[in-house]
């Protein structure tokens, strides 16, 4: 059975090159496919195909171990693997693992809490692709107290100042706190929370991921810290949600 997919794929796959490198390389002649010059989108059978770069040969993993990795993330980290501006970025607080790792969506450099980050690009976009979004919890404090009346426009779909749209959210105030909230979305627009109280006239002071999917951020994971997840926490993060109610209740006892 033919099994091919494109050398930009199949090599940033293996965690060999990235696709962009990928193809710098194929254009300076430095790739071959069983003895002659790749093409971009060359097509590759891994278990047939004899790649080979700058004349050595790359021998294919035939199963790929990927890595699922939560990291706690601080304040004061960009979320990107290289920051051209030279700021602290996450990729200083992974930099111990083997494979090079991606962050699965974005939390703001001021937000903390849980970001994950993966090798896994399939499981990258089907945690942040449009359809079935996994949920993910915020924890915020408001600058100025909670307001029932900010229920009704978050569960109909807050419109940003800049006219964009959001989804019906989820929102409950903290019990016993005047300024802690927790709401669940199911989309990522830029700054998304902190916009969205903008437009019901707060601002978010701080703002901590705590879950997503099912999956909650260990309370016993110190800031900077990350941990490996397991399969069964990769199924959890996909097909479950966390309920809203304990989540709500936990908050309240660790602020009280
Ligand atoms: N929404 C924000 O405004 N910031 C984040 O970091 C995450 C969601």
């Amino acid at each position: 059975m033919e099994n091919k997919a494109r050398i930009q794929k199949v090599l940033s796959d293996q965690g060999i090159l990235s696709r962009r490198r990928t193809e710098e390389l194929i254009k300076e002649g430095r790739i071959t496919v069983n003895g002659r010059p790749a093409q971009p989108g060359h097509p590759i059978d891994i278990r047939r195909d004899i790649v080979a770069i700058d004349g050595e040969r790359i021998w294919f993993q035939k199963k790929k171990k990927n890595y699922y990795v939560m990291l706690h993330k601080p304040r004061g980290y960009v979320t990107t693997m290289s920051d051209e501006k030279g700021r602290r970025s996450v990729a200083d607080l992974v930099a111990d693992f083997p494979v090079r790792l991606y962050p699965v969506g974005r939390l703001d450099k001021d937000s903390t809490g849980m970001l994950l980050l993966t090798d896994d690009g399939q499981l990258a976009h089907q945690v942040i692709a449009a359809r079935g979004h996994v949920a993910k919890y915020y924890h915020i404090v408001l600058a100025r107290p909670w307001e029932d009346g900010y229920l009704q426009p978050l569960e109909q779909g807050i419109t940003l100042a800049d006219g964009a749209q959001c989804l019906p959210a989820k929102a409950a105030p903290v019990p016993d706190t005047d300024r802690e909230a927790l709401i669940c979305l199911h989309e990522g627009k830029y700054h998304q929370v902190r916009r969205m109280f903008a437009a019901l006239g707060n601002h978010v002071s701080e703002l901590a991921r705590v879950a997503m999917g099912g999956l909650l951020l260990p309370p016993e994971l110190p800031l900077g810290a990350c941990c490996v997840l397991s399969e069964k926490d990769v199924q959890k993060l996909l097909k479950c949600e966390t309920d809203f109610a304990s989540l709500l209740q936990t908050l309240q006892s660790h602020s009280s």
